[in-house]
This record gives C-alpha cells, sequence and structure tokens, in this order.
C-alpha cells in the first residue's frame, strides 16, 4: 500500500506575515480555500501574535470563525506566543494551536522578547493551558539548525527542548531550520537524533528553501522517517525577526517529489497551481519553487493537449 504523508500548508500565517502589501481577510479566506480545494487537509491560517509586531496578523479574530464556518473539516492551526495568544485564539474558536520556541537566547529575544529560559516555560504553560481547554497543540523548535544571530545551534540543545516540549505534551514537535541554511546530511543526522526523544510519528519538519536545498533536505527528512511536513503553496514565507529567512519549502516541489517516489499527499499539483496563480495576483510578483518553471509547461501542454481537436 502506499505510504501517506501529511502536509500542513503554511502560506496563509509563515507565507503572509513577512508581505509588504496588505491582504484583506477575504483574500485570506479565498487562499485558504484554494488550498482546501487543492486536497490539503491542514493550513496554518494565522497567528495570535501582537498586531503592532506583525500587522499582517491582525485580523485573526475574524479569520478564524470564517475558516471554522466556511472549511469545518479543515485542519485549521493558529501560531500563539503566550497565554494571551492561546486566550485570543480560543475566543476566537480555533481548534489547534502552535506554540514557537526558539533554540537560541537571542532569536527567541527577536522574536517574541522573552530568554530561553522564560520562552521554555511560557511554551510549557501555553501547550498545558491549551489542552485543558481541549485543543491540538504543535510546538515549533526553531532555529533547530543554525541561528542568524548565534551560529549553528548545538545539537544537545535542540534534543534538549524537543524532549521538554513533547513531555509537555505537544501533538507534533515541529522541527523548523528558520533561515533555510540546513544540508540533507544535517537533517539526516539531526533526526536521527530527534527520534531517540521524540517518537518520529509525532516530529514534522518546516523547511526553508534559501538555498535551494529544501527538497533535498525534504527528502533526507523522508528517508529518517518523518511522515509530517510544513510547506507554503508558491514557497512564500519568512519569518521577519530572523535576517536571511527566505521562503518555505515550496508545497509543488514537496507534493512532486513525494509523489515521484511512491508517496500518496492527497494534493492535486493543479490545485496548487490555481493557489499560485491567486496569490501572485495578490502579491503582485511571481511565485512558485524549483519546479514551477516545468510545472507551467506541463500544464500548458496539458491544456493544449485538452483543446485539439478530436483525431477522426
Ligand atoms: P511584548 O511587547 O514583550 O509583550 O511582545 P508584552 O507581554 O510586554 O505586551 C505588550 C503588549 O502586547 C500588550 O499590549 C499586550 O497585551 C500585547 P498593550 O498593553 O501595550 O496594549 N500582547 C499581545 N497582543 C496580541 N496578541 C498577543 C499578545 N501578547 C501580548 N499574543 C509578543 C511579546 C510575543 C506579543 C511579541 O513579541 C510578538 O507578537 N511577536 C511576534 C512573533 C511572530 O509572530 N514571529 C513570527 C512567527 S515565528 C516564525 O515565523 C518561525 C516559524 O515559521 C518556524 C521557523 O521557520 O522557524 C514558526
Ligand atoms: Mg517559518
Amino acid at each position: 500500500m502506499t505510504e501517506r504523508i501529511y502536509i500542513t500548508d503554511v502560506a496563509p500565517r509563515d507565507g503572509l506575515q513577512n508581505q509588504q502589501l496588505p491582504v484583506s481577510t477575504e483574500s485570506k479566506l479565498a487562499l485558504i480555500g484554494l488550498l482546501e480545494a487543492a486536497g490539503l487537509r491542514s493550513v496554518e491560517a494565522t497567528s495570535f501574535v501582537s498586531p503592532k509586531a506583525v500587522p499582517q496578523m491582525a485580523d485573526a479574530g475574524e479569520l478564524v470563525p470564517a475558516v471554522a464556518a466556511r472549511w469545518p473539516r479543515l485542519r485549521t492551526s493558529v501560531l500563539v506566543p503566550n497565554l494571551k495568544g492561546l486566550e485570543r485564539a480560543h475566543s476566537a474558536g480555533a481548534r489547534e494551536i502552535a506554540v514557537v520556541l526558539s533554540a537560541t537566547e537571542t532569536m527567541n529575544a527577536r522574536n517574541i522578547n522573552m530568554g530561553l529560559a522564560q520562552a521554555t516555560e511560557v511554551s510549557e504553560q501555553t501547550l498545558a493551558a491549551a489542552h485543558a481547554l481541549g485543543l491540538r497543540t504543535r510546538a515549533y523548535v526553531a532555529v533547530a539548525f543554525d541561528c542568524p544571530f548565534e551560529g549553528e545551534t548545538p545539537l544537545p540543545e535542540v534534543l534538549r527542548l524537543a524532549a521538554r516540549m513533547h513531555a509537555a505534551g505537544a501533538g507534533e514537535v515541529v522541527i523548523a531550520d528558520t533561515i533555510g541554511s540546513a544540508s540533507p546530511g544535517q537533517v539526516k543526522e539531526r533526526f536521527a537524533a530527534l527520534r531517540e526523544v521524540v517518537p518520529i510519528d509525532r516530529l514534522a519538519v518546516h523547511l526553508h528553501d534559501t538555498r535551494g536545498m529544501g527538497a533535498a533536505n525534504a527528502w533526507a527528512a523522508l528517508e529518517a522517517g518523518v511522515r509530517r511536513f510544513d510547506a507554503s503553496v508558491g514557497g512564500i514565507g519568512g519569518c521577519p525577526f530572523a535576517p536571511g529567512a527566505a521562503g518555505n519549502l515550496a508545497t509543488e516541489d514537496l507534493v512532486l517529489l513525494a509523489e515521484r517516489s511512491g508517496f500518496a499527499t492527497g494534493v492535486s499539483l493543479q490545485g496548487v497551481l490555481d493557489a499560485i496563480d491567486f496569490a501572485q495576483t495578490l502579491l503582485q510578483r511571481p511565485l512558485g519553487g524549483r519546479s514551477i518553471a516545468w510545472l507551467r509547461r506541463e500544464q500548458a501542454r496539458r491544456q493544449a493537449q485538452a483543446a485539439e481537436p478530436a483525431a477522426a
């Protein structure tokens, strides 16, 4: 039987959080609708963070109930940095939250204005409070390979924090290559160690594609046993507080890689192209992962074939 991988499309949150052009709530909903129509069963819709820090996510309170009303079966996670974020997310009707803990002092300070010890405690408290409310949870361990401020992140630190997030009950511990600096060898090494401290089916990987190694890193993670991936249609994404962070691993690259290697994703590449078309109009620039030129040629070929009169 074909093995399945599970993709959370983070374009509505990671993809949009750093965009200069304002994106309306209705446009965000349209993007989420296209992701759902493409067969994606899990999205990260938004974040409940300070609107001063990330103005683009200021409409989280309106977005979440609208998503739940339109696509009640879509798994919809939201990022929350603290208990206040959880409170806001819960009142908006969110059913799944993700906390964000970075594996270095400086990255936590820049991202959420906390030191590492405080960020760890706040993440644990937020997970516990979310569980008490009956919510599903994820916990990011960000800068799990390199930190833009402190250089290579020591593996024992990543293992310690991943184990703490697992012990705190995180449904998924999401190992993040925030600035897209990881290599397949590192991914292989780190996941071999991580699966010793967190069961492999509770681990997910969140890759950025800064150096063109997103797909190679995804393959290394697959080989290491990971089956849960974050990706973003068109490869849009990047943390505003991590200098050098480029777009996420593109959903289309991941789907192509996985399906061509015998894994089922449930995602239609044509559906993903439709979502990219829409996102391009929204952001007024060309989008797409490493495979986009080939996917577009294939799309044009199929369209030309469909337009040909049937042979007599
Ligand atoms: P702070 O200024 O230290 O917070 O910010 P504070 O507790 O001192 O409160 C200051 C004000 O913010 C108060 O309001 C609070 O009520 C309010 P005031 O009294 O001034 O009117 N506040 C909030 N408002 C809305 N939602 C909240 C919230 N919390 C406090 N949750 C804070 C701390 C965490 C809020 C801030 O630093 C922040 O919002 N940071 C944004 C972080 C962010 O969104 N980063 C990008 C996402 S992470 C990422 O992209 C990485 C990832 O993709 C994985 C990877 O690739 O590595 C996940
Ligand atoms: Mg990210």
